[in-house]
C-alpha cells in the first residue's frame, strides 16, 4: 500500500513536470492490469469489443466531419487538438500512441478502462481528473477517431 501511495504520489509530481500527455510509462505501478501489457508500441488493444478496427485510405471524409461536430459539441472542452493538456491529454499524436482499438475501447467503454486498464489508469493519474462516459454509439465513435487520424496528419 505504501508502496502504490509513492509512486501516485511520484507520477504526479513527475506529471506536472511532462503534462498529461506524456504517458511515462513505468511498468512496475501499484495498479493492477487484467489485461494490458505494454503502451501502443506493443499492440494494447485496451480492453472492450473492438480486437479488429479496419483503417481505410484514403480517410472517409463525411465521418471525418461527424467526428469533428461530435468533437466540438462533446470533447472539446476537456481536449485540445494540439499536444497541450486541458482537462485531459491533448489530442496531437494520439492514434501514433495507441492503436484504434485502444481509442475504439477507450470512447465506448470508459469506466471499464479506467478501472483496468494500465496506460488508462496512468493518464488518470497524470490528468488528475477521471473522464466522464460520453455515451457515444460505436459508429460515433469510429468518426471520432476518423477526425483524431485526420488531425494527425493521416490521408
Ligand atoms: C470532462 C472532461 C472530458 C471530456 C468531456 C472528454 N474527455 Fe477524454 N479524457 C479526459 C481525461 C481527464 C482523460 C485522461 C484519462 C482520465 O484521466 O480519465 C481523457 C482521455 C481521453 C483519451 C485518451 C487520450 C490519450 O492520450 O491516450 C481519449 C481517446 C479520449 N479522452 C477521448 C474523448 C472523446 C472522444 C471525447 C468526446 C466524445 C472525450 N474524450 C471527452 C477528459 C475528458
Amino acid at each position: 500500500m505504501k508502496i502504490s501511495i509513492s509512486f501516485i504520489a511520484a507520477t504526479l509530481i513527475i506529471g506536472s513536470f511532462i503534462g498529461c500527455n506524456n504517458t511515462n510509462t513505468t511498468d512496475n505501478s501499484g495498479a493492477t492490469a487484467t489485461s494490458v501489457k505494454k503502451d501502443s508500441a506493443g499492440a494494447n488493444k485496451g480492453i472492450g469489443k473492438f480486437t479488429n478496427i479496419r483503417l481505410t485510405h484514403p480517410l472517409d471524409d463525411s465521418m471525418v466531419v461527424r467526428g469533428k461536430n461530435l468533437y466540438d459539441s462533446k470533447c472539446m472542452s476537456c481536449h485540445k487538438l494540439s499536444d497541450e493538456k486541458l482537462v485531459g491529454p491533448g489530442w496531437k499524436g494520439v492514434t501514433d500512441r495507441r492503436t484504434a482499438e485502444w481509442i475504439m475501447n477507450f470512447i465506448t467503454n470508459t469506466n471499464v478502462m479506467l478501472d483496468s486498464d494500465l496506460v488508462a489508469q496512468q493518464l488518470m493519474v497524470t490528468c488528475v481528473a477521471r473522464m466522464p462516459n460520453q455515451n457515444l454509439g460505436d459508429d460515433q465513435a469510429r468518426a471520432v477517431l476518423e477526425f483524431m487520424r485526420q488531425n494527425d496528419g493521416k490521408k
